[in-house]
């Protein structure tokens, strides 16, 4: 196995932050640490739940779970997913949706089983918003909580879709999107105007419950939202501040988004 470049670990308070030359190493050591999670829960007969994102950041730890399960036989047949997410309202086979994100960079690659996979539905009515996240919540806590929460953050400093003013214990619910994450997804929509203003996301209180959390930041871009989750003031403008209260929170960086970072 080839070694993994890991520059520098460091704490923030409560949380672990592992920072590596580049956010390939990040990604395999991140992706390891799922497998390794897998098949210790396959070892014991149980299932595995895992707390999925969409976005840029994840898609290397995916490539490397989907590496894992096509070379070294790691199965997923004992893995639950939820997924954080889901533009609202959207349809699941449009090229836009978290569910065909999903599809094409990890699950249609690997042996999960279909009825294990969660994400948000974008093609509910708005009255019946409410009542299904309560499900959505419900679903988690019936399968045990989740085990492992892979996290990106968004230059406003959302987790998820919690944006700005979202609370500590929030739960999963519709939200209205920031502006700043509308102009950040336009480029894939083909303009701003075509980027939904509304979503479904888990909570910053669904998130909390998580065993173990990993955030990723990948790029000089995430450098001062980076800084500021781990060292501003805790505070619902920026929700990632809350992951200071949290527990079981490991940052992993590649060192340009570390770039800013006090210690560093
Ligand atoms: P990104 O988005 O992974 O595409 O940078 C992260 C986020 O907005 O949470």
């Amino acid at each position: 196995m080839a070694n993994l470049e890991l520059l520098r670990e460091a704490r923030f308070g409560e949380i672990g932050v592992k920072i590596y030359e580049d956010r390939s190493d990040a990604s395999v050591s991140v992706a390891r640490r799922i497998a390794n999670l897998i098949k210790q829960r396959q070892s014991e007969s149980k299932m595995a739940v895992l707390g999925l994102a969409t976005g840029a950041t994840p898609v290397k730890v995916y490539e490397e779970l989907i590496r894992l399960h096509q070379e070294e036989g790691l199965s997923f047949r004992n893995v639950i997913s939820f997924n954080l997410d889901e533009y609202f309202p959207m349809q699941p086979d449009s090229k836009h949706s978290y569910v065909e994100f999903m599809k094409h960079n990890l699950f249609a690659h690997i042996d999960i089983l279909p009825e294990n996979i969660h994400i948000p539905d974008g093609t509910l009515k708005e009255e019946d918003v409410e009542k299904y996240c309560e499900e959505y919540e419900n679903k988690i806590e019936e399968v045990g909580g989740i085990d492992f929460q892979l996290l990106g953050i968004g230059r406003t400093g959302h987790i998820g879709f919690n944006e700005p003013g979202s609370s500590a214990d929030s739960l999963t619910r519709m939200v209205v999107l920031n502006d700043v994450t509308r102009t950040d997804a336009a480029g894939g929509f083909g303009g701003k105007e075509n980027v939904p203003t509304k979503a479904i996301t888990m909570g910053v209180g669904s998130v909390f419950k998580a065993k173990a959390i990993v955030l990723m930041a990948w790029g000089e871009s995430k450098a001062e939202i980076v800084k500021h989750a781990l060292e501003g003031e805790v505070s619902s403008n920026v929700p990632a501040t809350f992951l200071q209260h949290a527990k079981g929170v490991e940052f992993v960086l590649d060192k340009e988004a570390a770039a800013l970072l006090a210690a560093s």
